[in-house]
């Protein structure tokens, strides 16, 4: 269903709401069940028990391809733009994917991968990635793609608290002039993960790996034993499709579970409609597939709706800052979704980059992944849309599975930095820290959704009281996203960011506590504080405060130590951009860190620090502000 104009969004949207369950089991019917589910919905946010489809029997990748292969096999599901701008690139039509889907379900399957079992995917931005996600899929197994920017023990951890008996990888990833060692990095994790049985490695560079007589296998090799068909396993609306690890206020990151028949539903549904994508379009997302915008938006989204896909394995700035646009003129990309990050760093190089490229194609373009700033969206409305296409500003998140609010293009009036309004089916509420509904328009408060919808997250793997407590529990009956917004005078939602203790660089968001853990892992260190502070580029940036057992004789090695072991611990994206060293934190007298003055002091905005007095040690916070303004 393809909404067309702004009465059918409004009457449209009047309809899930009234009837929620009439209007998702009315969409739901446009896909190939193997058994229709008996009842719609059946939920509880106090317990948390949310399922959509009762009884409903499926495999979500005869959707994305069987179907398609029927209908229309020749056209292309995947473009792939390697790292190096050759002239040279793949092109898989539907009944190719198909084809490499069901034999690698065939390797998954010789390699003892069964229904329900967990399969890590580490892997750099190649087809093969897509591949293997619905591979497994189609055998029922459920995978936990982690990004391949993880450094060894994260994996090890995101391994292990899935219990997974396979891992996927490859040899090597490039990106831009760099190419990164994956194997090495997946043999140091495997150290420590006694559930993997097997780990398939897919040969991108020159294969001068390490293999493990007995473990480690090349894709080529097992492909070569595998045929072209596979029979999808039949699997039930609610069983998991995927885990995907996201990081949250408090301690370790946690496993999503999304489930399969309701995903299913949602992404499709928001694809279409949010993208207006037409028959023949070229739709390209830059996301990574490590993390739910590459999942939603790059795979799953897409291939159910029969698209043509574009895949990009570098980075924006490869060869040259022009390199988004040079991919764009080349394979005359309709539909460009990307993050306001990417989106600022290009702003820095210059229109001359732009020029070069025929941008014509576009009708469409996209943001996601942390607040736009209104000079980036302009400058990205003007440069790269040349003012005639819409931006469609998706706010969503790893829990929420798809798109929850976002204008339509051409259909929503557009308004920069807002993501206006929320979908069909999607019913979100502002709320006071008391939890008490904001009513009305032109208010401000905490983000909140008090109805479910298709996709949304089901549970955090094996710890169901742990997602009833991060996401039911802040306020009762209801889905706390842990962003704050404004609600302006249309009714127009703006988010405003997050209100919790997760930071969001560059689009990627990584929680203070888990930093703080890794900085804690340096023997000099005694303590430390990490907070977010508005960044030009990254959009927040991390700083820490850290308390050493004796001043470090020299700083700059120390830092650097920091930067090492945070790296070592979480990857390279969580690196803190400020560290400085402090003699004391401002903690309350029950010990409490009082991160409201380190936010402030981080900000640069010292003028007005609220009251301090409560603190165990007021004067420590003239020492903290003396050593920041020594930074700057
Ligand atoms: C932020 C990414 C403002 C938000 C899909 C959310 C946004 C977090 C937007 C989720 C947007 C995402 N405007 N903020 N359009 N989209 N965010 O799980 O803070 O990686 O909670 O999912 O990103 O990040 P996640």
């Amino acid at each position: 269903m393809k909404i067309k104009s702004f009465e059918e969004y409004l009457s449209t949207y009047r309809k899930s709401v009234e009837d929620p369950e009439a209007f998702w089991s009315g969409i739901a019917q446009e896909f190939h069940w193997r058994k229709l589910w008996k009842k719609t919905l059946s939920w509880d946010f106090n317990d948390l028990d949310v399922q959509w489809f009762i009884g409903g029997k499926l495999n979500i990748t005869e959707n994305c391809l069987d179907r398609h292969v029927l209908t229309h096999p020749d056209k292309v599901a995947i473009i792939w733009e390697s790292n190096e701008p050759t002239d040279i690139f793949v092109k898989i039509t539907y009944r190719e994917l198909y084809e490499k889907v069901c034999q690698f379900a065939n390797v998954l399957k010789n390699n003892g991968v069964k229904k329900g079992d967990r399969v890590c995917i580490y892997m750099p931005m190649v087809p093969e990635a897509a591949v293997a996600m619905l591979a497994c899929a189609r055998i029922g197994a459920i995978h936990s793609v982690v990004f391949a920017g993880f450094s060894a023990n994260s994996l090890a951890d995101r391994i292990n608290d899935a219990q997974c008996n396979a891992i996927i990888t490859s040899d090597i990833a490039y990106r831009g002039n760099k190419t990164l060692e994956i194997k090495q990095i997946v043999d140091e994790a495997l150290q420590k993960t006694p559930s993997i049985q097997r780990c398939i490695v897919y040969q991108r560079g020159e294969g001068k790996v390490n293999m493990v007589e007995g473990r480690d296998t090349w894709w080529h090799e097992e492909i070569k034993k595998a045929n072209k068909e596979f029979e999808a396993e039949e699997m039930d609306s609610e069983d998991p499709l995927f885990i995907l690890y996201t990081s949250g206020s408090t301690g370790k990151p946690k496993g999503v579970v999304h489930s399969t028949g309701g995903y299913m539903v949602y992404t499709k549904f928001t694809f279409e409609n949010v993208f207006q994508y037409e028959e023949n379009d070229v739709y390209w997302c830059t996301a990574d597939v490590g993390w739910i915008t590459g999942h939603s938006y790059i795979v799953y989204g897409p291939l159910l709706a029969g698209a043509t896909v574009l895949m990009f394995e570098g980075i924006p700035t490869y060869p040259d800052a022009g390199r988004f646009w040079r991919v764009i003129a080349k394979h005359r990309v309709n539909i460009f979704y990307t993050a306001p990050t990417a989106i600022r760093s290009l702003m820095t190089f210059g229109e001359e980059f732009i020029t070069p490229y025929n941008l014509s194609t576009l009708k469409v373009l996209g943001s996601v992944g942390e607040p736009i700033n209104e000079e980036a969206w302009q400058w990205f409305y003007k440069n790269i849309g040349k003012s005639r296409c819409p931006i469609v500003d998706t706010w969503w998140q790893t829990e929420t599975g798809g798109i929850m609010i976002s204008p339509l293009p051409r259909i929503t009036v557009q308004k920069p930095t807002f993501a206006t309004l929320p979908l069909p089916g999607v019913q979100p509420i502002v709320v006071d820290n008391n939890g008490k509904e904001i009513h009305g328009n032109g208010v401000e408060g905490n983000l909140c959704i008090k109805f479910p919808w298709p996709s949304m997250i089901r549970t955090t793997y094996g710890d169901h009281e742990r997602c009833k407590q991060n996401y039911f529990a802040t306020y009762k009956g209801l889905y706390f996203t842990g962003d704050g917004c404004k609600r302006d005078e249309d009714g127009y939602y703006r988010i405003t960011g997050r209100v919790d203790d997760v930071i969001n660089v560059s689009g990627h968001r990584i929680g203070t506590a888990e930093v703080e853990n890794a900085i804690n892992q340096h023997i000099a260190v005694v303590e430390s504080a990490v907070v977010g502070y508005p960044h030009d580029i990254k959009g927040q940036g991390i700083y820490a405060f850290v308390i050493c057992e004796s001043k470090p004789e020299n700083e700059e090695q120390f830092k650097k130590e920091v930067l090492n072991v945070v790296t070592r611990e979480i990857g390279a994206i969580a690196k803190p951009d400020i560290i400085q060293v402090v003699e004391g934190l401002p903690k309350t007298r029950s010990g409490k860190i009082m991160r409201r003055i380190l936010r402030k002091i981080a900000e640069g905005d010292t003028s007005n620090l609220g009251d301090i007095t409560t603190l165990l040690d007021p004067t420590i916070v003239e020492s903290i502000k003396e050593g920041a303004a020594a930074l700057r």
